[in-house]
């Protein structure tokens, strides 16, 4: 019998969806106004929003809702690695730490691996059903914005292992269905979906502020 979870998800977050496709920095980055600044920042938040998120399903892949739902061919990880290589060299590791709004966002995703992790869905699904989804499209926009070749500093975006996004993300929605959760868990994974949403409304605004700093805000005004 279905939960119906795949559809509360789609349609509990909807708004939140709308607004965050309304925050001045992914209106200009779908116009292909972003730089290698904002870019190579935007994705070094990501590396550790990621590293934080796989390391917690790693941990609970026993977990009867985390472990119905881990699909390892998504990590990010490994890709985000290769891409802050190409922006910031070798020495990385050394020269990165999260951003405030960052840090916001690891420090929930640690709290609740901590004590409800079948919230880390709602974290899970807010971001890579997005990555298969419009991200696919800004990786495009990124690639031609910047002049990259390929997927070079964009390995964020490439997902080698699905080869086909619309397939996947079919059969990941009927995992979701067939996940053994009741209405108030379906409920309480909806409400921390919109919470991921917000957070990482949170880190893109931190973006805006330094791409008004780039174009000067007269032009950022005329796109938004
Ligand atoms: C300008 C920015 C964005 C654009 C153009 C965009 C575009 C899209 C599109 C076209 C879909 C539908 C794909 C489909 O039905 O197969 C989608 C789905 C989705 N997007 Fe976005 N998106 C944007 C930003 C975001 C952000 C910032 C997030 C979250 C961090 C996000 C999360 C999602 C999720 C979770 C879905 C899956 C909905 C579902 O079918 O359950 N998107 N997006």
């Amino acid at each position: 019998m279905s939960n119906n979870l795949a559809i509360k998800l789609r349609s509990g977050t909807q708004q939140a969806h709308t607004d965050a496709e309304n925050v001045g920095f992914m209106k200009c980055f779908v116009q292909g106004v972003i730089d290698r600044e904002c870019l190579s920042k935007f994705l070094s938040n990501l590396y550790f929003v990621y590293s934080e998120l796989e390391t917690a399903i790693e941990k609970h892949k026993q977990h009867p809702v985390i472990g119905g739902m881990y699909f390892p061919e998504l990590n990010r990880q490994a890709s985000l690695e290769k891409d802050m290589l190409f922006y910031y060299g070798n020495l990385w590791p050394h020269l990165l730490k999260p951003s405030a709004a960052t840090e916001k966002y690891i420090t929930r995703i640690y709290e609740i691996s901590a004590h409800e992790p079948a919230l880390l869905l709602g974290h899970a699904y807010t971001r890579y059903m997005g990555d298969l989804s419009g991200g696919q499209m800004l990786q495009k926009v990124a690639q031609s914005a910047l002049k990259l070749s390929e997927y070079e500093g964009t390995e964020f975006y490439n997902f080698e292992q699905i080869p086909d996004k619309q397939a996947f993300k079919n059969k990941y929605r009927q995992a979701l269905e067939q996940l053994p959760v009741d209405d108030t868990t379906a409920d309480q994974i909806v409400a921390e979906a919109n919470h991921a949403f917000y957070l990482n409304m949170e880190i893109l605004k931190e973006l805006e502020t330094i791409l008004i700093q780039s174009l000067g805000r007269a032009t950022y005004n005329d796109l938004v």
